[in-house]
């Protein structure tokens, strides 16, 4: 649709532009302009310029740049003739007629719209129709209530192949209307058509706008293919729209992130537990449009002044489709992303989905997932790390010019000289372990904490310049095990039942571990906690605040440079194999405390064999024996740590 250059020029001239910034943004005068904090990107302070006699704004920090009515297509995410028609209502003006042939195809995609519109209106009657009570019960199986349903229009195609195009002609929609839209698909070998979705679910898929566009349709139950999706039309472009997009869009004003993930059932599980912001890919990977049009929404009110990381967080399935799906996405947004425009992944357990997990676990296990979203240079570090081992120097070779290519895809030169920055640092952190002054550890008994010891001998690996940045906690043989011994009890807190004893029993040498360890501790061994879970005790942990003692310490435990060594403590491996490094480290653990004091005692002994020396002698070595049998029999001596990073000890 064209509009006369005068209209334009009118509805520029009776709209301010302040006055329409101004209604969305806060904005404070500057001599003979006014400024903001853009709402395009992301910023602390005003670069955001908005001039009246010039009719334009700009923003000094992102570039954004335009009129009125580029400011209200960008802002309220409105196509050209729908700004104009915004605009016009609010100046008071008529759009003026246009020629026929654009009247023509205005009319047309108006009766496609409304066209949806009474195809999602006939489904949802379906549903409810006694011909739908299979499809009904199915959703209720599925845990869904009748006013989810409602909310979603959520619908049921019959199987009845004519029973659709017979209703919509009856209503004077056209054959050649219904095709247009993909509801009905013509047949091969004889004249008719026949209903493209037939005995299926309906989910309705909403534009930005919250039109209807588009449905998938479901089989009930088993069968192929499990979601039919329309084809792409003239209004409906699958790589170019979200699934929940206009919901997500309101509640961003609402401070409520945007969570990208897989499907739709999730997306409904997620708004039913009150994430409003939920958005799945509508059948195809996340496309770099899909992406685009994320970034592009406004921030939320919180963030415009650049506090707070509002990026979409990614949470895909938890199974081996949805890690390739994620890091699908991560290569695609790789070239893309910058300071303001990023992404962060949180993983699911194994085999959830978000649906699953919120009906299995709650709201909180689901919060717990995103809260330890982890951000772009995590994900891109355990995208390098997968599958690969690192003990040869060839190995830790390849790592490097993996994870450095990965890096060299950022298009963005500020945001890929800091990765490159972190990645240098993270790099001189895993493969150096930095040696400090030798002390001698307490006995396991004298329980509280103090520096460990250090072995002169104990570095190794790489000698990459240590940064500028503050140093990672120190990675010595103890410290190590206190680590993978934490990560254990966190990551597994079914351990504490019959471990849990052990961990309480003895101190840790390095202060904030040994804060958490007594946090871990406390919380694990409260009645009520007796059955928590993964994410319900990392949840407890974290709601104490950035600022508690054992902060510091769960920052280094739950890290790469943890799992590196110590596999097995990672999330999502089993509990036997959890049980199993518990045992052989905390033999290990206990061995390596106790024999210097050993040492001592037998010293002491020879110096003074008197009978409370013997003693203690005894006891010492009773305990190291007993040890020493345990590891035997649980054939955990060796394997438990990667044996080529573990530092000696
Ligand atoms: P999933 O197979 O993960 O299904 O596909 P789901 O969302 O968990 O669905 P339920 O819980 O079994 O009902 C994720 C998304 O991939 C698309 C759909 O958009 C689906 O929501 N998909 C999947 C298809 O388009 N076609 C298919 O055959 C399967
Ligand atoms: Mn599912």
């Amino acid at each position: 649709m064209t509009f006369p250059p005068a209209f334009l020029d009118e509805l520029r001239v009776r709209l301010p532009l302040s006055g329409i910034v101004g209604k969305r943004v806060r904005l404070l005068r500057a001599g003979r302009e006014f400024k903001a904090c853009c709402p395009f990107h992301n910023e602390k302070s005003p670069s955001f310029y908005v001039n009246d006699d010039k009719q334009f704004y700009h923003c000094f920090g992102c570039g954004a740049h335009g009129d009125v009515i580029g400011f209200t297509m960008r802002h309220d995410g409105l196509s050209f003739p729908e700004a104009i028609e915004s605009l016009a209502a609010q100046a008071g003006l008529s759009v003026p007629q246009d020629t026929p042939v654009e009247r023509e195809h205005f009319d047309r995609e108006k009766r496609l719209y409304q066209l949806l519109e009474r195809a999602t209106a006939w489904f949802e009657e379906q549903l409810f129709a006694p011909h739908g009570r299979e499809a009904l019960a199915y959703l209720r199986q599925r845990g869904l209530s009748e006013e989810a349903m409602r909310r979603f229009h959520l619908g049921f195609a019959p199987n009845d192949s004519q029973a659709l195009p017979h209703k919509l002609t009856g209503e004077g929609f056209k054959l050649d209307e219904l095709l247009a839209v993909g509801l009905i698909k013509k047949a091969e070998d004889r004249p008719d058509h026949f209903s493209f979705f037939r005995n299926r679910v309906m989910f309705p898929v909403g534009d930005r706008r919250g039109r209807t566009v588009a449905f998938g349709g479901r089989v009930m139950g088993d069968g192929e293919p499990k979601y039919l999706n329309s084809p792409d039309h003239a209004l409906f472009h699958k790589g170019k729209l979200l699934y929940g997009l206009s919901r997500a869009r309101a509640a961003i004003a609402q401070n409520q992130p945007i969570i990208v993930v897989e499907g739709y059932m999730d997306v409904i599980a997620l708004v039913e537990a009150g994430y409003q912001g939920a958005v799945a890919p509508l059948g195809t990977a996340l496309t770099e449009d899909q992406l685009g049009i994320l970034w592009k929404l406004p921030p939320p009110p919180e963030s415009r002044d650049g506090s707070r990381d509002y990026s979409p967080l990614l949470c895909f399935d938890g199974d081996g489709a949805g890690l390739r799906a994620a890091a699908r996405a991560v290569e695609r947004a790789l070239p893309l992303i910058t300071a303001s425009q990023t992404v962060r992944v949180a993983y699911l357990p194994s085999g959830e989905d978000p649906d699953s997990l919120i009906k299995q676990s709650g709201k909180a296990a689901m919060q717990a997932v995103l809260d330890q979203a982890k951000p772009m240079i995590d994900v891109l570090w355990d995208l390098t790390l997968e599958g690969r081992r690192l003990q040869t120097p060839e190995d830790r070779g390849n790592f490097i010019s993996a994870i450095r290519q990965r890096v060299a895809r950022i298009g963005d030169e500020g945001l890929r000289k800091l990765y490159q920055d972190e990645v240098q640092q993270r790099l001189a952190a895993t493969f150096q372990w930095q040696p400090q002054a030798a002390q001698t550890p307490r006995a396991p008994w004298q329980g509280n904490a103090r520096q460990g010891a250090f072995r002169k001998d104990g570095k190794r690996g790489f000698a990459f310049p240590i940064s500028t940045l503050p140093p990672k906690q120190p990675l010595n043989a103890q410290n190590l095990r206190e680590r993978v011994l934490l990560a254990l009890m966190i990551n597994y807190p079914a351990l504490f039942k019959d471990f849990g004893e052990d961990l309480a029993r003895i101190g840790f040498a390095t202060p904030p571990l040994e804060a958490l360890r007594q946090q871990v501790v406390d919380i694990l061994s409260s009645d009520s906690h007796e059955t928590l879970d993964a994410s319900e005790l990392y949840r407890h942990l974290s709601e104490g605040g950035t600022t508690k003692a054992w902060c510091a310490g769960l920052a280094n435990v739950l890290e790469e440079a943890t799992y590196m060594r110590a596999g097995f403590a990672r999330p999502n491996r089993s509990l036997d194999e959890a049980r199993h490094g518990w045992k052989s480290i905390w033999n290990n653990h206990l061995r390596e405390l106790i024999q210097p004091e050993l040492k001592n005692a037998e010293r002491l002994f020879a110096e003074d064999p008197s009978l409370a020396n013997k003693a203690r002698r005894d006891e010492l070595r009773l305990e190291c024996e007993t040890l020493l049998r345990e590891s035997a029999r649980d054939g955990a001596e060796d394997g438990a740590f990667e044996p080529g990073l573990l530092p000696p000890s």
